[in-house]
């Protein structure tokens, strides 16, 4: 463990510039600049360092200049942030002291000084419980971090889901869509995944449970297979993708239904200029499609863990990770992402303790 006051040369990931068309590995740099670990005198700052970072379709919108209320573009030059597991090197906050264990907002670096600890948690909760599958560090901030409990709200809470419905997830063997499956099927819905490999179609049937899934790449019309797959049409729609998957499952929904849109990932590169053109089936089939973002359930959060532990403690929750060693490696795992090279819930681990 890196003592405090210590300098170091701490390795960074930043975007070199903004970025207007498809991103690529070399939008991203690594470098390395000096570090003393000490928080400024005074502060209620903490240093950390970094051990696992998530890789989170979101942040490719960061890299364009254009901001938004919600998405705060990257500065260029500076190392980008996102999701992380840390372990607090010094501390200036009463909340957290040196040697924790912390999950939160950090920066894309082997260390990181963390000016608002307000964003950081704990990570204690599942590291209490004494099973094989929390025993991994990595591991528990995923299952109780963000995706998970993305995955949790758009299904009960916007989705409104109950036993027997029928239910179609996209980009399902991903960090959101394996669990919207496997609420599904705790649920006792029947429930069809989408994605874009074999080998993920087979991961949805065999080891996330799904009750049927297709490879949407190798499928000529989309209308055909949703018909294939939901004869009866579909009662809950849980959209990760839109463009022409959506467009072709508005043609398929049941009237007075439901479609949670919890991401886009097919317009977030900016020369993608797919758009749904059919809207009008919603309207005549009464369709209720609401879009939710994460940041406004946090207040759920105690309850999402008492919805979840019991299911863990179960073994009823599998999850699949698919990790990067090392920084250098942290470009091309954000361009895997975007391009679906990924199996399961991507991530980079900066450090193995
Ligand atoms: N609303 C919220 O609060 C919230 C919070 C977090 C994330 N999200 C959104 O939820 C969605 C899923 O996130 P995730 O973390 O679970 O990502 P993910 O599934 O781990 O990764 C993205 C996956 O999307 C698929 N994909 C990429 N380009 C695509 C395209 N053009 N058309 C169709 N599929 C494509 C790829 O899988 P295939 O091989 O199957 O194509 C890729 O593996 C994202 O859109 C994300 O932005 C929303």
């Amino acid at each position: 463990m890196e003592k405090r006051g210590a300098m170091v040369s701490n390795k960074q990931m930043s975007l070199r510039d903004y970025v207007s068309c498809y991103p690529t590995v070399d939008d991203m740099e690594v470098r390395r600049e000096e570090m003393k670990l000490e928080v400024p005198r005074g502060s209620k700052a903490v240093v950390v360092k970094n051990l696992y970072l998530s890789c989170d379709t979101y942040m490719r919108l960061l890299r364009n200049r254009t901001a938004d209320e919600l998405l705060k573009p990257y500065t260029p030059g500076s190392p980008i942030t996102g999701f992380g597991v840390s372990r607090s090197v010094d501390s200036g906050s009463p909340n957290f002291r040196v040697g924790d264990l912390v999950w939160g907002t950090t920066g894309w670096e082997e260390f990181s000084l963390i000016t608002n600890p307000e964003g950081l948690e704990h990570t204690d909760v599942p590291l209490s419980y004494s099973l094989g599958i929390l025993a991994d560090n990595c591991c528990s901030v995923f299952l109780f971090g963000m995706p998970v409990m993305t995955s949790y709200v758009g299904f009960y809470k916007v989705c409104s889901a109950k036993k027997g419905e029928i239910v179609f997830v996209s980009a399902a063997a991903g960090a959101i869509g394996q669990n919207v499956g496997r609420f599904a099927k705790l649920t006792g819905c029947y429930v069809v995944g989408c994605a874009g490999s074999k080998e993920k179609v087979d991961l949805l049937k065999n080891t996330f449970g799904f009750d049927d899934a297709f490879n949407y790449k190798e499928e000529r019309d989309l209308d055909a297979a949703l018909k294939r797959c939901f004869p009866e049409g579909i009662d809950i729609y849980f959209n990760n993708v839109e463009g022409k998957m959506l467009e072709a499952v508005l043609l398929n929904m049941k009237v007075r239904h439901r479609i949670a849109l919890c991401g886009m990932v097919s317009l977030y590169s900016s020369d993608s200029h797919e758009r749904v053109i059919n809207l009008m089936h919603a309207i005549c089939k009464r369709v209720r499609i609401e879009g939710f973002a994460v940041y406004d359930h946090f207040a759920a959060y105690p309850k999402f863990l008492e919805f979840l532990l019991p299911h863990i403690r179960e073994g009823k929750i599998v999850y699949i990770e698919d990790t990067a060693e090392g920084l250098d490696d942290g470009p091309s795992a954000l361009f895997r992402l975007l391009n679906g090279g990924n199996v399961g819930k991507q991530l980079v681990v900066v450090a193995r303790e």
